[in-house]
Order: C-alpha cells, then sequence, then structure tokens
C-alpha cells in the first residue's frame, strides 16, 4: 500500500441536491484528507478538456454540457490507496449497478448525473490534478 492523491469532483447534481458536506464527510471518514478544494463553474471548454479522454463517445457532448451546467466541487484527496478507496465510497458509474451505501447508490439518478467523479489510475490521477491546481495549490 502507499499514500496517494486522487482527483475528485462534486458534479453539478450534487452541488444542486447540497450533499456536498456529506460527500466530503465520507471522505473524511474514510481517512481521506483533503490537500486541496475549490468550488468552480466550469466552461464547456473546460469540461471537454479535462474528459478528452472521452472525446469520441456519443456522451461526450451530453457529458461536457452537464458538467458546465451548475458549479462542481473539486478537490484533490490524500491516503493510502486514496484512488481506489475514493472508487469504491463512489461505486459503479451506472448508479442502478452501485452497491448499496455507495455515493452513487445513495444519490444519483441515472449514469449522465452521477453525482462525482474519481481518478481511475496513478497516472490519471496526476494529469487531472494538473489540469485544475498549480503544484503550489496543493497542501502538505
Ligand atoms: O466516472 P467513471 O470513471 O466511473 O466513468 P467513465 O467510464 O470514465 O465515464 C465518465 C463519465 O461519463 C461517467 O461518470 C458518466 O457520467 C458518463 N457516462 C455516460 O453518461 N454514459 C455512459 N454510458 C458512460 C459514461
Ligand atoms: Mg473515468
Amino acid at each position: 500500500m502507499a499514500v496517494e492523491r486522487t482527483l475528485s469532483i462534486i458534479k453539478p447534481d450534487g452541488v444542486k441536491k447540497g450533499v456536498i458536506g456529506n460527500i466530503l464527510n465520507r471522505f473524511e471518514t474514510a481517512g481521506l484528507k483533503l490537500v486541496a478544494m475549490k468550488l468552480v463553474q466550469l466552461s464547456k471548454k473546460e469540461a471537454e478538456g479535462f474528459y478528452a479522454v472521452h472525446s469520441d463517445k456519443g456522451f461526450f457532448d451530453e457529458l461536457t454540457t452537464f458538467m458546465s451546467s451548475g458549479p462542481v466541487v473539486i478537490s484533490v484527496l490524500e491516503g493510502e490507496s486514496a484512488i481506489a478507496k475514493n472508487r469504491e465510497l463512489m461505486g459503479a458509474t451506472n448508479p442502478k449497478d452501485a452497491d448499496p451505501g455507495t455515493i452513487r447508490a445513495d444519490y444519483s439518478e441515472y449514469v449522465g448525473e452521477n453525482t462525482v467523479h474519481g481518478s481511475d489510475a496513478p497516472d490519471t490521477a496526476r494529469t487531472e490534478i494538473a489540469y485544475f491546481f498549480a503544484e503550489t495549490e496543493l497542501v502538505n
């Protein structure tokens, strides 16, 4: 096991539902520490850049329109196996398949509005953190 950092986004549906505090509480309770955080509304272009890996998918336009439709909370979480731990707390991409008690099972209506993003591997975590935060914005 190793201490890792991962990028988390509370998507516009999560912010609208008023569950920012509840989601952050789940991270902290699981032993993930916040090392950076901001509340922002992404432009369509910023959302497209962030999700560039999905640019050839049928859901790309809907996804990036949704991600730029309202404020989001972007944070960097740090802890032992932070990437996998965050993905476990999130639950499966499609909330219909998400285990009971996960964020997506508890708060998400459908796959297009699934409340949270989390990096899926060490290399994507590094790229995604650098997309939104300067090194000087990460606390030690
Ligand atoms: O977010 P996650 O890593 O679990 O899933 P992904 O496969 O990287 O897809 C990114 C996002 O695209 C998902 O979180 C969904 O919001 C959206 N998506 C969708 O709308 N329809 C799909 N069939 C697959 C993904
Ligand atoms: Mg993903």
